[in-house]
């Protein structure tokens, strides 16, 4: 499973690469507000900053909602860095975008996906990545984990390449229960991925490990 780190923060990107187990970062229109990117040269700019923090994929999302300007910003991102990923929004010309991506080799990861026909859409389409949003449907009383299964089923049954990346991934069990329904990808907080390395035991251990070792020294 991949780890991608889901902020436009580049002091927690850095913190997160140098755990040694980043993949990858995703950002959206609203994680670059919260860090105050504003204005189109500043926000190319920062993509390429967090692309030369990361070893891997770096997902950034268009503004357009037309599918011609769609295509003309895709490409301005793609043109960016070589890690770049295509973020498209699932809508009709979304779609059609992404088709058009995938036939001249820009990958894309189809965002603002909540339902499994979404999903088997934006496969179809050719999207690298698709993002099913399971905290965002938590949020309204919607399983989000049994999105993730309904779409390992059908991209399992049909062989598509489209990988399954969880997105809105909220806490530590989230990470761990995509683990287990077969996600390729998760992006998170880094809170939530230095949430696996807790276990009181290993605390109590290791505590009992030194001191040990101090009374023999
Ligand atoms: C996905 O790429 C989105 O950036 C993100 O995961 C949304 O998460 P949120 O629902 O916590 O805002």
């Amino acid at each position: 499973m991949k780890f991608f780190i889901d902020t436009a923060n580049l002091q927690q990107i850095k913190e997160a690469q140098e755990l040694g187990v980043l993949d990858g970062v995703t950002t959206n229109p609203s994680l670059m507000a919260k860090e105050g990117i504003t204005g189109r040269n500043n926000i190319l700019k920062h993509y390429v900053d967090i692309c030369n923090i990361v070893e891997g994929d770096v997902s950034a999302e268009v503004i357009a909602t037309t599918y011609d300007e769609m295509i003309t910003e895709g490409e301005e991102l793609a043109e960016l860095h070589e890690q770049i990923v295509v973020k498209v929004p699932m809508i009709k010309d979304g779609i059609k975008a992404i088709k058009y991506f995938s036939d001249k080799g820009i990958r894309t990861n189809c965002t603002l996906v909540f339902s499994a026909g979404q999903a088997l859409l934006a496969a179809k389409a050719g999207a690298s990545y698709v993002s099913p949003f399971i905290g965002r449907l938590d949020d309204i009383s919607t399983d989000g984990l049994n999105l993730i299964s309904e779409i390992r089923l059908i991209y399992d049954n049909y062989g598509f390449d489209t990988e399954i990346l969880a997105a809105s991934v909220r806490h530590t069990m989230h990470i761990i229960d995509c683990a287990k329904l077969g996600a390729d990808v998760m992006t998170g907080p880094l809170s939530a991925i230095e949430g696996l390395l807790k276990h009181p035991l290993t605390d109590i251990g290791l505590a009992k490990f030194l001191e040990d070792y101090k009374k023999g020294n």
